[in-house]
Formats: C-alpha cells, structure tokens, sequence
C-alpha cells in the first residue's frame, strides 16, 4: 500500500516516480511465443490467474489429430500483437488487416461478422442482443486469413473487434471533412482487435490455418475434440410436460409407437423429483413409484432417459447437509451452490448421481440455468470457499458440470449426450447440446452457424407453433442439427400436434433416422480431427466474399435516424453446412421462397439428385414438405433403412450409399459399437467408401473390407446413383 504522508516534496517525487514507472511498465510488450503443439502459439503475459477457462475444462489437446494438419509458422506478424498491464488489467492489441472478417466470439445470435463489433463476453442467458451476453461467450475468434486467438482467461474480457483508431497507427485513418467529402465515414478504419481482460495477466493461444476452417480444427483439437455421441444421442428426443408421472410417459411412448414416430429419448422436466428449484435429486414417489422399473420398461424399447436438473440443492434433498460446507454465501431460488472446484464437493454430488440415477439406467442430463439470468443467479459480489472469484465461476460453471457429470458416465463406460445451458472455451470434447429460452427461429439458425466457430454444439429446439407451418419448418431445422428434439415441458406439442402436417413431421423424423450412418461419421470427424459437424458457409471452400459485398440500406443511411451508419458486408447467417457434403437453407414460417448461395463448384438437390447451380445465388421454392438441402458433386450420403431406434451396440445395419452429381467421390464411414468408450482403446473402424466412373461410363461403387478384429456392424449394401 502506498502512503502519502509524507512532506509536500518527498510527495511530488514519489508521484513523479509511480507516473514515470506506470507509464514505462504500460510500455508496449511484444510476447514470444512458443509452439505448445502443432500449429498452437501461446504466450503468457503479465501473472496470469491460477484458475482459467482450460483448468476448469481439463481439456487435452488430441496431438494425433494435431499432427494430421499442415503446420507453417506463426499465422501474424508478431511484432505487431501487444500486450500491456494497466492499473491491474490486461490490454491485449491484434493488428487486422483492412480486408480481414472474423468471425466467432461465442454463440451469437444475430451476427456472423464479427468486426465492428464490441462485446463483453459474459456468461448469461442469451437476451435478444449480440453483446457478448451468451451461454457460451468463447473468447477465441478465427479471421478470414486463416488463423485463430483464443484468451484463456475466466473473466469479463472487453472486445472491440475492429473499432477505434490509434493516433500511432500506420495506418491510422484519414481525416475527412463531412461537409464536403462523400466518403467520410461514421466508423473510420481500426487495424486491431483490442481486448481488455480484468486481470495482471494472461495465457493467449494463436493457432495456425492454411484455411480458417483449419484455424478452427485446430482449436477444437487443442481443447479435446468434439465430442462422440452414443448412436442413440443422434436419434429423436422428446422431452415431456414438467410434471408427468411415469404412466403418463409411458402412455406417450406407446403413442409415438403407434403412431410410427422414432424415439429415442425421453427428457423428464423438474417433476421427476420430490421438489425442484431447488431440488432434492430423488425421484418423487407419486409420479415415479418405482423408478428402476420404469426406467428399464423404456430400455426395453429401445429408449433413453435424460433428466432434467439444475444444481442448486434444496434443504430437503439427501446432498443439502453433506454439500453445505462446500456452497457459496449466495443461494440461488433458495437452494445451496456448490463449489466444484472443491473434490469433496464435486466427488460427493456426482456420486450420488452416479450412485441414484446412472447406475440404475439413467442415461443423460440435462443441466439448466448454470448460465444465469444477474436476477436469480449469485452476483458477482458471492464468495466460493475455494477463493475462486464470483466472476471466474460465473465464466466456468458451465464448464465445471459437463466435465464432472460426463466423468460419470465415463467410468460407467456409457457413453452419453445431454444438454446444458452455459459453456464456454475449452468445452469442445464434452458430450453436450447448448439450447435456451430464446425461441426465434431465424436466430436459432444464425446460432447453429456460429457454434462452429465456438467449438460447441447448439440445438434449435422445437418447443411450440402458431400454425402447423411453423412447427413443420422447425422440425425441418431441429433434423439438420446436433439434436433432433422436441422440448414440450410447458407446451406439451407432441410430433403429431399439427395433424395437417402429422405425416410431412414424420417423414423428418424418419430422415434424421435414415442418415444416421452420415451423421454418426461426420461427429467422429469432430471427435477426431476437429471439424464442426454443423457449420457456416464462410468456412467452406469455393464460398467467396464477393458474395458478401458493401451494402448499406436506405434506412441505415438516413441522417436523421441514424447519423453513424456504416457500410456493412452483407452477411449469409440462415444458411450452415451440415457434415462434409450437404449445405442446409432452412425455410421459415411464411417464406415460400428463399434465396441460397451456392459456393463455387456444382451443387445437386438433395431429393432428387437434379443440378441446381455452380457459385451462383439461386431461387428455391421447395413447398411445404421439404427443407432445402444440397449436395456437392461428387458427394456421397451414406444411409440406412427408416427404424425408430438407433442401432444398438452388436446391431447390423443396411447402407444405402447416395452418390450425387458427375465427380468421382469417396468417404470416410465411421463405426464403432455406438454406446460405449471402448473407442478409445480402438474399437472403431473407418471404411472407404468410392464412386469411380468406369470407361464404359457407368459408376462403380465400393466399400473396403472391414479389418480383422475391428468392428463390423455393415448388413446389406445398395447404392443409389441421384439422379440419373
Ligand atoms: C428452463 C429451461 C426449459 C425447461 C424449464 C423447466 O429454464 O430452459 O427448457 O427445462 O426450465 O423448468
């Protein structure tokens, strides 16, 4: 601490002396960096906090996968990355070039170009506006150049993507004189991305990419890869009223049995337990009298239970006395707060988890509200008895329950899928599916695209409809992404509410089911070599930015309404690579057409099989049963036979192989048993699938023998040549 009760003179020296050392010890620091893995930069500046995104996620880089990509030199000019301490904070400086776009920042909504944007990445539930306020505000970002930045730091981190302009700048920007010149502009050009993280210090990670997908592979490896779903985690969810009773949902279950809808799983809401918000964590013996039981009456069926949790503990749950030493000052809806970060803690919760409910049958989780609304969550003014700050949990609970309660079902070796409100960097390899209570669907698709630029996965849920449009147009959605679900805990929709479109519900429903074979390969490729499985179109090759010119509308140039209006670059945000081969263009309640953007190359209707274009903007107007889906030349779907479950683990399955367009193809089809880790000692199999066109023009297809001792689940093989 300093004092100044000192003599007027010593005073002005001392002064003097702290300005003078401040402004020498804000000097500008340039980092060096050191390679920490393949193509992974990371420099540490200042005194970093002990508790990061990365302790509280434990990721493992997957080196193998690591290695697999092509590996230059350090993606920037380092001399121009600048990192300063100031008044107890860190100020971190990347230069951008003036044609640069980036993209990421965590699961926004509405926008997919990042630059210009100023954020501050803070875990929350997300509230209508891209401010940084997200349930996953990743601080990693991927530039159009090809390469990535990732901060490590569990704080409110400041980001100003491109916005402001130093007076040292080379390039700083030229004045201009608005009365005169038309090209004065509101938001003149910034050469940096500026950061302020609230701490002494931080650990930055700069991954190379010759593309900026492979800036993104790179990071998901670095954090763990995404996650291996069990085969059934990719078929159809249901998730039912909150208060539903064991007989209730098994009545349902027969219904979507009868009625021919797959299933397989089914989410219970809070009322499985004897009290929720808070909650006890024991089944409640009105509505679930022998819960073992009822359980094991679905598996009979080929269905999952998920149950819904938050993990805030009610004096009357069985945990509440054990757990009250390890909680924070602040409760949340009255119920305690445990801190994870403490063993005793973290051992004692899960295990009665483990113990109560997957031990006997429970296959997932679903964890809400770890996100926050500032309302009913602790403020940033609680203690955790670990000294971890209110801030830093905030930023990592999130994190801190997918890796605690995947670890469970790890050493049950069962593999699982769940769902979960908050992530954040660094939670790339858990097995779990970000939703919310935000309910646009537009939105929903622009947050599927920048999912893949945060390294997590994100379901645009089905919940309700005004009209059986708007339902059909969901499903269509919730089909093409990480999971296929119906969430009815308020509305109680079933698949069939709308019979006007009971059977075009169905059919969806059916498709997921028949690529699952596509769909289950496409997340070994995240799981192994770093690839998002659901994607925007900026990361794929032959897509330019022509496509994406200078616009500015009417609107936003009016002076009266808005005097700061900037030329933006048109951005393509409702319409997302799904897996290697297909690009997903979604329609919306009320559109009877849309227009899609075709990257360079051909481009086949997924249906049918019929050329639609080559790196053209198009009109489609698909009608009511179909979304629109296309596939590149050359590009094959592996498919299987319509079924209401997954394949199980031992089960054979038949391939019927799509081959699409002119080109000559190949995929890689993964498989393994579908339900546990045995994986990871091995236990899995790629096989090469080919299309080669012969002289007498007609195309051959093949599939490579299956390996001695691995596994082989293949039945029958068929191919289907679209479209001719
Ligand atoms: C919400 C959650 C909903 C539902 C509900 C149950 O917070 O987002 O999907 O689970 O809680 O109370």
């Amino acid at each position: 601490m300093l004092h100044f009760k000192t003599r007027k003179g010593v005073k002005t020296i001392l002064i003097l002396f702290f300005s003078l050392s401040f402004y020498f010890s804000a000097f500008a620091q340039q980092p060096s960096w050191v390679e920490e893995a393949p193509g992974v930069w990371k420099t540490i500046i200042g005194h970093p906090d002990a508790f990061d995104l990365l302790t509280a996620s434990q990721a493992l880089p997957k080196l193998e996968g690591l290695k697999m990509l092509s590996a230059d030199k350090f993606p920037l000019d380092s001399s121009l990355i600048v990192g300063e301490i100031i008044n107890g904070q860190t100020h971190l400086r990347f230069p951008l070039e003036r044609e640069e776009q980036l993209f990421g920042f965590g699961l926004n909504f509405k926008t997919v170009h990042q630059r210009g944007n100023i954020l501050r990445l803070h875990v929350d539930h997300y509230g209508g506006r891209d401010n940084g306020r997200t349930h996953a505000p990743v601080p990693f970002y991927v530039s159009s150049l090809g390469y990535g930045v990732f901060v490590n730091a569990a704080r409110y981190i400041d980001v100003y993507a491109g916005t402001g302009s130093r007076r040292d700048s080379p390039n700083a920007p030229e004045p201009r004189d608005r009365n005169t010149d038309d090209n004065w502009s509101a938001r003149p050009y910034s050469d940096a991305v500026e950061m302020v993280i609230p701490t002494e210090g931080v650990e930055v990670y700069v991954f190379e990419g010759l593309t900026p997908l492979d800036a993104v592979r790179r990071y998901n490896l670095f954090t763990g890869g995404g996650p291996l779903p069990p085969r059934w985690g990719l078929g159809f969810s249901q998730r039912v009223p909150r208060l539903f009773s064991a007989e209730e949902v098994m009545e349902e279950v027969a219904e979507f049995e009868k009625r021919g809808f797959p299933l397989d799983v089914v989410g219970l809401e809070p009322g499985w337990q004897s009290k929720s918000y808070p909650n006890t964590f024991v089944w409640d013996p009105g509505r679930f009298s022998d819960p073992e039981g009822f359980i094991a009456a679905l598996r009979d069926k080929g269905i999952r239970v998920n149950l819904w949790v938050n993990p805030y503990i009610s004096p009357d749950s069985p945990l509440y006395e054990k757990l009250f030493p390890y909680t924070a000052t602040h409760t949340v809806w009255a119920g305690i707060v445990p801190d994870f970060t403490i063993s005793e803690a973290r051992d004692t919760f899960w295990g009665f988890f483990e113990e109560e409910h997957v031990a006997k049958g429970v296959s997932g989780y679903k964890v809400d509200e770890v996100d926050g609304y500032d309302q009913w969550l602790w403020p940033d003014v609680a203690k955790f008895p670990s000294g971890i700050s209110a801030e830093q949990m905030r930023q990592t609970y999130g994190l801190l329950v997918q890796k605690q309660s995947a670890a469970v079902f790890h050493r049950q070796n069962q593999r699982t899928f769940g769902l979960v409100r908050a992530s954040n960097g660094g939670g790339t390899s858990f097995p779990y599916v970000l939703y919310n209570d935000y309910y646009d669907h537009q939105d929903f698709i622009t947050a599927l695209i920048n999912s893949g630029y945060a390294g997590v996965l994100w379901t645009p849920e089905a919940r309700a409809s005004k009209n059986a449009e708007e339902w059909l147009r969901r499903i269509q959605t919730v089909v093409f992404s990480p999971m296929a679900m119906i969430n009815a805990w308020a509305s109680g929709t079933k698949p069939w509410s709308f019979a006007e479109v009971e059977e075009e519900v169905k059919a969806m429903a059916m498709l997921r089911m028949q690529m699952m074979p596509y769909w289950y390969s496409e997340f070994a490729k995240y799981h192994f070599e770093g690839t998002p499985p659901f994607r925007g179109m900026n990361l794929e090759a032959g897509f330019s930015f022509d496509n994406q010119k200078l616009t500015m509308s009417d609107s936003e140039a009016d002076l009266e309404t808005n005097p700061y209006a900037m030329a933006v670059k048109k951005e393509i945000k409702d319409q997302y690579m799904a897996g290697e081969h297909l690009l997903v263009a979604p329609m919306f309640e009320g559109e009877e057409e849309r227009k899609v953007v075709l990257p360079e190359g051909k481009w086949y209707d997924f249906y049918s099989g019929e050329l639609m274009g080559d790196g053209e903007e198009i009109i489609v107007r698909p009608g009511l049963s179909q979304i629109p889906v296309f596939v590149k030349d050359g590009g094959i779907i592996p498919m299987t036979t319509p079924s209401l479950h997954a394949t199980g683990a031992g089960e054979k399955y038949d391939l019927i192989i799509r081959h699409y367009g002119k080109k000559e193809g190949s995929y890689r089809l993964y498989d393994d048993d579908g339900e546990t880790f045995d994986y990871e000692n091995g236990d899995y199999s790629w096989r090469e699938i080919k299309v080669l066109l012969g002289d007498d023009g007609q195309y051959q297809g093949t599939v490579s023998e299956p390996q001695p001792g691995k596994p082989d689940n293949l039945g029958k093989i068929t191919w289907e040549f679209m479209g001719r």
